[in-house]
């Protein structure tokens, strides 16, 4: 009976669950109230015994809430006071206390058979509530309350999300009887339902359960086939994974969907002239049915029946399993030899498949699903059950017992061995199997997490205590509260009793031998089958990127997954996180940005993960360890900032630690042994909130950074620890050395494991899929121009393109900053705005900046197919094929990016020229020669990624000196400019104040301009910031703001402020000043110290020399210190060394008077002043290393340490050039060079 999948419920026509919507919601209030209740003993009523009976205590109820009366959607719960029920564990004198029961809404009249008189709790079968359809109103009650629950999941209840919903079902019944779920509601209800069923002992895995919704199925052998992917996705290769197979609801109760076989695979059975059975008892009935309908059986003792499938009401047609996909165990034991000569067997993967789905007042009459078995339901129940196979007798005698009197107990030795013999052949197989020891500890810790989380458990005792060995099990001493909640797996009248035959003649010789569909059932892995499967697996790719490249990347790996998977690619920010639980196939691409921190739109999503995180982990009772207990915030930073591993291991273990000792004091001794007992996936140990979600991340960043591609591996670790299956290592995409073939080697690769995974046959589609790996999709024949009548004008063009509001500026003031001493040119740039805006200093202002006109006429005059006008306006279109039931069409749309603007503004405003171009650019470049030498030297490089990279790096070419290289090439225009990445906004952090300064921006730039080949070649410039030098009065800028809320002075002007900003570094810091003078001189407030600690080569790039002083002077910076790191016949200094000097009461100041650190400029810079800064710490504040990184918490926690991280912008050549021969030698070294 208690098969680790099997589930039962029972269902009545009143089984409504009035109260289960609030279920989730008001589940962790009960539980404290309970706690509450706990603490006054109030009689609360105890389980009378220990098997199962409690006398359904349904609680009183109290006056409906009057305000939630009048609300649209109505809680539709009655208050009442819960009479939490009392229940024991006798083994650790411990108890718990059950609230779950008492939502169970009274107007249901669901029981058990039981009644206060009289235990019936051993009675088996449970009445269903029959086969009559719902009306419309009993429809959509219980659909109110069933999508109540799901948007309390996704924690939407009462959203307009919500209300819509409800209107739409509404609207849906109203027209037609009925509604359909969306697929996120199904896997949600699946889930539940087995959360809900009483019977199955292995509901700790609930979460991982992966749901085909096969609801457009309308045939018999559509069925099949996906009953055949079923069986083989489950099985994979003995490493069992949880599954449902769903078909289509029920509708008028004339039309439904059966599967008549009680089990997906199961052995035959047949009534001998003698009256005995050979093969399994349990199936006579059944395997007379196949008969009758015209199955030809082998009559051995193990034949596989055949599925018996109806569908819409039809008649059933059978179908021959393939043989190939049904693992099944030769049964051997360890020690007697002689068991292996009984010829026992069974079958890898139990399916149970004659249960109705009961979720959302909708009935799904055909289901499959399956766990991993228990080894006592073979080794007890179908091997040794005496109307079974009955082998104890036959075993007992081979292993010489006595058998003539029961108190030689050779009934139970012999069922011991045959148990043994059934684990152990399992584990030879590799098989999942679970033993029940190891079982009955999971559901003691599954009862646990339920009565945290939901406030109790309904569970059958009787079905949950294993058949053997049952004192010795945790769960016997285990009291258990049995009900019944919906959504539920509910029994039906097996399909042969209720089917209405077409014909007359009734059940017998319905049908003649099918070879079509023997013929078929062979050839089910076809390339029609399996695309049809693969469309059914969903694979969702997240990016967050900051210049482009990991949305690239992300679409490119859409286009390849496309091919075999129903694909959908989302930027982090627009993603609803709720729904991760929900995904089966979770592919991230992300960069890292700041110093080892989320891209802008990555931030969201990595702090929603965080959250998860720490609500799986944290500690509902005092933090025991005295620690202060982080939070997701601190967990995050000390994820970013700290030394990476250890520190966020340390925080997460603090988290664990403070868990109070009681909670433990059960914990599970032998997580170690189970994972020996249950295969890989089926591990007990990680059963998160993502334990359904395979994943992998591809991480990109650059190796010049101190923490190299963090955000990545962060994501990747958080995901593997919220229970994710990570299916490759987490994969970095060094910017320095080789990222783009590193994608393209991974995306193939991750491609393969997850179609392997996915159990997605080798077969023309995947080979598709590979032709796209690294090709351009894009042709002449796929993009064109059109031309229009009118372009839009720049602005509007530029917030389509970019969807973004921009500002437009007019340059003001435009002035070198310095002495020209340097031979690096800082500038100022004073832009008013003509609109409204806000920032506060800390803000970022984004330009949208213009390429140099002579690349721009450089590429312009290599255009193929704009015959030199270039200052018309036009329109990229992009060819769409759209599939219909009448043939593929083909229709030309607008390219989803780029505005109808001349070509010439497509290369100035909208396009990068000069980033070198990716291989795929040049693969099309190379195509579009008209001589081979110049096509044959592009080829070269792209065949050979080492030589791109080095060719890339030494160069560093522009779009423009590539075509030089190569005279004969003349690129389609359209061609070139679908293929080109977008040109991406340059940050400035604001040196100005809003106060100060009304309606202006100020900011300033240090001029980007430097030689290639190691200072030998051409002269490059930076693209902003040489454009924003070249502006002139008047001239106008289209811009943007960027809030950075992590980067704001704190209000109250009287805290210390220490500020470290460098060369450009100190921008932001002239907009604090400015703003704290204002505060100073018109509110009168008094103002803390403020410390500004500068650096810069020579004197004469002291930036805003005079305006310091005038601070210090005024009171505003109370010290102003520059240090100079190559001014001659002085002590050359860094900022880090004036730090130093002034340890002391920096040390002061942060530890002991609520200061504030600012840090902004080069990456590397910051962070050699934050170890700086540790040291200073630990020195003058006499800490320990852990305390000192502890502090650094402290600070980031508290948003005391801020920083604000232009890149690498300082020694770039220095550093570029030390970090990708570094790069070059560690991937050559991890043989990770690819041709
Ligand atoms: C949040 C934030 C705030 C910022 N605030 C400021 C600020 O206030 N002031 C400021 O000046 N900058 C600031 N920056 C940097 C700024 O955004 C630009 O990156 C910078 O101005 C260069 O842009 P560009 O278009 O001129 O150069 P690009 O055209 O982008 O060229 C820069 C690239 O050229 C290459 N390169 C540069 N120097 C060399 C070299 N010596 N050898 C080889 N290759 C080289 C590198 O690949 C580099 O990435 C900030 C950046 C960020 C992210
Ligand atoms: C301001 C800035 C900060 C960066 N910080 C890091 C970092 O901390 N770690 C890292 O590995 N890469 C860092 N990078 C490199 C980017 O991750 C890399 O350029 C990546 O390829 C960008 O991908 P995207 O276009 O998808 O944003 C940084 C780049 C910039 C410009």
């Amino acid at each position: 009976m208690s098969k680790i999948f099997n589930c039962c419920s029972k269902d009545t026509e009143s089984s409504h669950l009035n109260g289960m919507n609030k279920e989730l919601a008001t589940m962790e209030n009960n539980v404290d109230k309970i706690k509450d209740c706990d603490k006054v003993d109030r009689g609360i009523p105890k389980a009378e015994h220990m098997n199962g009976y409690h006398g359904c205590p349904f609680s009183e109820k109290v006056d409906i809430d009057s305000e939630n009366e009048k609300r649209l959607v109505k809680p539709n719960l009655r208050l009442k006071v819960p009479q939490p029920l009392r229940l024991k564990n006798h083994m650790f004198a411990e108890e718990n206390l059950d609230t779950l029961h008492s939502h169970i809404d009274d107007v249901t009249h669901f029981n058990t058979k039981c009644s206060e008189k009289v235990c019936q709790s051993s009675i088996m079968d449970i009445p269903g509530r029959g086969n009559a359809p719902r009306s419309p109103e009993e429809v959509f009650k219980d659909a109110e309350t069933f999508i109540r629950q799901y948007f309390s999941s996704i924690k939407r209840e009462n959203s307009d999300a919500h209300l819509a919903r409800l209107r739409e079902v509404d609207k849906e019944i109203q027209a037609s009887g009925t509604y359909q779920l969306k697929t996120p509601e199904l896997v949600f209800g699946a889930k539940l339902a087995w959360r809900n069923a009483a019977r199955c002992i292995g509901r700790i895995q609930w979460k991982k359960l992966q749901i085909f919704d096969c609801r457009e199925v309308t045939t018999a052998s559509g069925m099949f086939e996906a009953l055949c992917n079923h069986i083989k996705y489950a099985t994979n290769k003995g490493n069992i994974r949880s599954a449902i197979t769903i078909f289509p609801q029920r509708t008028d109760g004339k039309h439904d969907y059966r599967i008549w076989n009680p089990q997906l695979i199961t052995y035959a059975g047949y009534l001998q002239p003698d009256g005995s059975v050979l093969g399994d008892p349990a199936r006579v009935e059944f395997t007379e049915i196949c008969i009758q309908l015209g199955w030809k059986p082998p009559r051995t003792a193990w034949d596989v029946l055949p599925l018996v499938l109806s569908a819409d009401g039809r008649d059933p047609e059978y179908f021959e399993i393939p043989r190939e996909i049904i693992m099944e165990i030769n049964i051997e034991h360890p020690s007697y030899d002689w068991f292996k000569d009984l010829g026992l067997k069974w079958y890898a993967l139990p399916a149970v498949s004659n249960m109705r789905l009961d979720c959302g007042g909708l009935e799904f009459t055909a289901t499959a699903f399956n766990g991993w078995y228990m080894g006592t339901e073979i080794g007890c129940r179908n091997l040794c059950d005496s109307n079974r196979l009955n082998i104890v007798e036959s075993v007992a005698c081979k292993m010489g017992l006595d058998t003539s009197s029961y108190v030689s107990l050779w009934k139970d030795k012999a069922l011991v061995e045959v148990n043994i013999a059934v684990l152990h052949s399992f584990h030879r197989d590799n098989a999942s199997i679970v033993d029940h020891h190891s079982a009955s500890e999971q559901f003691i810790k599954h009862l646990d997490n339920e009565n945290r989380s939901r406030g109790g458990c309904p569970s059958d005792w009787i079905w949950i205590v294993p058949p053997m060995s049952s004192s010795l099990t945790a769960v016997f001493h285990q009291e258990m509260a049995l009900y019944y909640v919906r959504p539920s797996y509910d029994y039906q009248e097996p399909a042969w009793k209720t089917h209405q035959w077409s014909k007359s003649d009734g059940n017998k010789a319905r049908r003649k031998f099918h070879f079509k569909q023997i013929a078929r059932a062979v050839k089910f892995t076809s390339k029609l089958f399996s695309q049809a499967l693969s469309k059914r697996i969903k694979a969702t790719i997240l990016y967050a990127t900051e210049t482009g490249k990991s949305e690239l990347y992300a679409k490119e790996l859409g286009t390849i997954f496309g091919h075999a998977f129903n694909v959908q690619v989302q930027c982090m920010s627009d993603y609803d996180i709720f729904s991760i639980e929900h995904e089966t196939l979770l592919l991230i691409v992300t960069s890292t940005f700041g110093n080892g921190e989320p891209p802008a739109n990555g931030v969201t999503f990595a702090e929603h993960l965080f959250q998860m995180l720490y609500n799986e982990k944290k500690n509902d009772q005092a933090d025991s360890a005295g620690y202060k207990t982080p939070t997701p915030k601190s967990l995050m930073r000390a994820n970013s900032v700290m030394t990476p591993r250890n520190e966020y291991k340390r925080q997460l273990s603090r988290l664990e630690s403070s868990r109070s000792n009681n909670e433990y004091k059960r914990q599970l001794t032998r997580l170690e042994s189970n994972k020996s007992s249950i295969g890989g996936t089926s591990s007990a140990e990680n059963i998160g909130p993502l334990s359904n979600v395979c994943f992998a991340v591809f991480a990109l960043g650059s190796s010049v950074y101190p923490k190299f591609c963090f955000f990545g591996k962060t994501v990747d670790r958080v995901l593997e620890d919220l229970g994710g299956e990570r299916l490759l290592e987490v994969n970095c995409g060094d910017e320095m050395y080789g990222q783009e073939q590193q994608f393209r080697t991974w995306s193939s690769n991750i491609f393969h494991v997850a179609c392997e995974t996915f159990c997605l046959e080798e077969n023309d589609t995947i080979k598709d899929a590979e032709k796209s790996f690294g090709v351009i999709p894009i042709t002449k024949d796929t993009v064109r121009f059109s031309n229009v009548e009118k372009g839009l004008p720049i602005k509007n063009a530029l917030e389509e393109s970019y969807k973004k509001h921009f500002i437009t500026c007019r340059v003001k003031e435009n002035k070198p900053l310095g002495d020209f001493s340097s031979d690096r040119a800082t500038i100022f740039v004073d832009m008013e705005v003509d609109s409204e805006f806000k920032y506060e200093p800390g803000d970022h202002v984004g330009i949208m900046a213009c390429n140099r006109k002579e690349i721009v006429d450089t590429v312009l005059s290599r255009l193929k197919d704009v015959d030199h006008i270039y200052d018309r306006p036009v329109q990229l279109q992009v060819m769409k094929e759209t599939l219909t039931p009448t043939g593929a069409i083909k229709t030309w749309e607008k390219h989803e990016r780029l505005p109808a603007v001349t070509v010439r503004e497509l290369f100035t405003r909208f396009l990068d020229i000069t980033t070198p171009p990716s291989s795929k650019v040049l693969k099309y470049l190379a195509s579009a020669c008209t001589d081979t030498s110049d096509a044959e030297c592009i080829k070269e490089l792209i065949e050979d990624s080492n030589k791109f990279d080095d060719w890339r790096y030494h160069y560093y070419p522009h779009l423009a000196e590539v075509l030089t290289q190569i005279p004969s090439c003349r690129p389609q225009a359209s061609v070139l400019v679908a293929l080109l990445p977008p040109l991406q906004p340059r940050f400035y952090s604001i040196s100005s104040s809003p106060l100060a300064h009304p309606k202006r921006i100020h900011v300033t730039v240090a001029v980007v301009q430097y030689k290639t080949q190691n200072g030998e070649g051409s002269t490059h410039y930076g693209v902003c910031s040489t454009y924003l030098q070249s502006l002139k009065v008047n001239d106008e800028v289209v811009a943007f703001i960027r809030r950075a809320p992590n980067f704001h002075m704190p209000s109250d002007i009287s805290v210390p402020l220490i500020l470290v900003g460098p060369g450009s570094g100190i921008a932001p810091f002239r907009g604090f000043w400015h703003h704290r003078r204002h505060l100073i001189q018109n509110n009168g407030s008094e103002a803390g110290p403020l410390w500004l600690f500068f650096g810069c080569r020579y004197r004469g790039m002291d930036l805003y020399k005079d305006e310091k002083e005038e601070a210090v002077k005024d009171g505003v910076i109370t010290k102003a210190m520059v240090a100079f790191s190559r001014e001659e016949c002085i002590n050359k200094k860094h900022v880090q060394a004036l730090l130093e000097d002034e340890g002391a009461e920096i040390s002061k100041i942060l530890l002991e008077k609520g200061g504030h650190f600012y840090v902004c400029g080069d990456c590397k810079m910051a962070e050699e002043v934050q170890q700086k800064l540790k040291e200073i710490i630990k020195n003058h504040g006499k800490l320990t290393d852990t305390e000192v990184d502890d502090f650094i918490l402290v600070l980031m926690e508290e948003n005391r340490y801020h920083e604000d991280i232009f890149g690498i912008t300082l020694r770039t050549s220095i550093v570029h050039t030390a970090s990708r021969e570094t790069a070059k030698r560690t991937r050559l070294e991890s043989g990770q060079s690819q041709t």
